[in-house]
């Protein structure tokens, strides 16, 4: 208790029950539009409530000459002056909280009051930027205000001739940066009021404000989602398309099949972190990939129309069935990310934040291929191009890694006649199952085993086909690579 308390002129209230007029705890701050709305990052607190980890705001110092040292200015102590208020004759009026001591003083009508039940104004996660800007009473109430009730949260910077006036500034009583009170908008042109060392009530018609800046965007940085901990909330399998691509032409072609579907696309990064609903936020995953701008907080959801195309190279006369798959997944991704809020001035700050992102939407799309066949007679086209010059090679499909949505694959046809079975080339291996082991690098030094005669198939000038890796499948020694074939996905969106 400041010895201040003690011989001041004092309504001491020691309320150990107030009635609270609301279960309330949201900070209303002041807009531009001048009118109230609650803040996002700020915090009424009740002091039962307050944990070490909470971030309170500050109003000033207080601060104590050191007794051991007989008061030498270099070891004063300085306690904080905790941003309070309480609620007092219907309404709620703030004051301050003295590090360490548990009770929120105010002024009201000339009276200084001390309360031991009382709110904290809470900086949640510091996640807001908050100033106390000049005010007097020839300037409006600033943009981001924050608001005790009716009256605004304001201060009164203390100069020594404040000290002087109160006979405290003798080195060995407390001394105070500012005195916290309030700022009552309708009193004259607006008058600011607080309860000075003596305790008694000052009042004056300028001083500062407590001001809460909101940014103007966010942006989401280095977001990395962790796929290994989804939740998997559903999963369909569906056939988004089934086409026949033909080669009716007289001259071996890449042909290409589009196929587009429209889903429901929904998305949702969360709410919580005291960030700004609606508020406009970019993201951007850790590798670089930016995704669509969001409305932080709101979920997005509408109806998405999607394109995948399908290539393939095909001799005259052939056809292939495709069957265009995909898992329609509704899921939760936990998340991690950086993330930085922009101001108006200029300014960023930065924080990290985690949360669960939840999304509805078509993964997994994964083309599956009949065998090549002749359009005439529909039967399986056999093996015609370069005899093999390895034999007796057991050979695996594997699928190249020069990019996550480039798939490859070759196939092995029996010049004996295989069985459609044996025939079929798998297309839908994806690269995440692949081991990296299984892929056998380009063997120049053997032009037989990839063909590479220049014909229809040959390796060269397959723009924009980029190959980095290719294998062949030998089922056996009699096992002839007959056709190789070339598949690149890609997405428009
Ligand atoms: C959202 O912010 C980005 C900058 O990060 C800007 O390019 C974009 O136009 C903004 N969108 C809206 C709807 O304000
Ligand atoms: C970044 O990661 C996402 C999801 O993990 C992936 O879809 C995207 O292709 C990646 N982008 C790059 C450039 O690697
Ligand atoms: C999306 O499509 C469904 C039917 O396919 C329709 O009922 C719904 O209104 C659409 N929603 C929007 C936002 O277009
Ligand atoms: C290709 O599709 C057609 C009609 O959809 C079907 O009759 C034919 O059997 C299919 N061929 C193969 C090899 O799957
Ligand atoms: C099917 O037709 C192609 C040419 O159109 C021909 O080369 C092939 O021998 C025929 N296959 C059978 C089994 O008739």
């Amino acid at each position: 208790m400041p010895s201040t308390c003690n011989r001041s002129v004092v309504l001491l209230l020691m309320l150990s029950v107030v009635t609270f007029s609301n279960g309330d705890n949201s900070v209303h701050i002041y807009s531009k539009l001048q009118q109230y709305v609650t803040s996002s990052t700020l915090n009424w607190l009740p002091v039962n409530h307050y944990d070490p980890s909470k971030e309170i705001v500050i109003g000033g110092f207080q601060r104590v000459p050191n007794v051991e040292t007989n008061g030498q200015d270099s070891m004063t102590k300085e306690r904080a002056l905790y941003v309070c208020r309480v609620y007092h004759g219907g309404i709620w009026v703030a004051g301050s909280q003295i590090e360490g001591q548990n009770r929120c003083t105010v002024t009201s009508l000339g009276n200084f009051y001390s309360y031991e039940r009382y709110e904290l104004l809470e900086n949640v996660e510091n996640s807001a930027r908050l100033s106390w800007l000049p005010w007097d009473k020839f300037r409006k109430i600033p943009a981001g205000a924050v608001a005790a009730d009716t009256m605004f949260v304001a201060r009164h910077p203390v100069s020594a001739g404040d000290e002087e006036d109160d006979g405290k500034n003798d080195g060995v009583s407390p001394s105070y940066t500012h005195y916290i009170g309030t700022l009552d908008p309708k009193d004259k042109l607006g008058t600011i009021t607080y309860v000075k060392a003596n305790g008694e009530t000052g009042s004056k018609s300028e001083g500062e404000v407590l001001v809460e800046t909101e940014p103007l965007y966010y942006d989401l940085r280095s977001v990395k989602l962790s796929h290994r901990r989804k939740r998997v909330i559903k999963n369909e399998p569906m056939i988004l398309g089934e086409a026949t691509i033909t080669n009716s032409r007289d001259e071996p072609a890449k042909l290409a099949e589009a196929f587009g579907y429209s889903y429901k696309y929904f998305s949702y990064w969360g709410q919580g972190h005291a960030m700004i609903k609606a508020l406009n936020t970019s993201v951007t995953l850790v590798n670089g990939t930016k995704l669509m701008d969001v409305a932080w907080g709101m979920e997005d959801k509408y109806n998405r129309t999607d394109i995948y195309t399908v290539e393939i190279y095909l001799e005259p006369g052939t056809a292939v069935n495709v069957t265009l798959k995909a898992n329609y997944m509704d899921m939760e991704v936990p998340y991690t990310g950086e993330l930085i809020s922009h101001y108006e001035d200029g300014q960023q700050r930065s924080r990290d934040i985690s949360g669960m992102r939840r999304e509805e939407t078509m993964r997994d799309i994964t083309p599956e291929f009949s065998p090549i066949y002749f359009i005439s007679n529909f039967s399986i086209v056999p093996t015609t191009l370069a005899p093999p010059t390895t034999r007796g090679t057991t050979g695996t499909t594997t699928s190249l890694k020069s990019s996550s949505t480039f798939t490859s694959s070759s196939t092995g046809y029996s010049k004996s006649g295989a069985t459609s079975d044996e025939t079929t080339p798998d297309m839908s291996i994806k690269e995440d199952e692949e081991d990296e082991n299984l892929i056998i690098p380009p063997r120049k030094s053997d032009p037989g085993m990839q063909n590479d005669d220049g014909g229809p198939l040959s390796l060269k000038n397959k723009e924009p086909v980029a190959v980095t890796g290719f294998s062949n499948v030998l089922k056996s020694s009699i096992t002839l690579l007959l056709t190789s074939m070339f598949v690149s996905l890609y997405r428009i969106t």
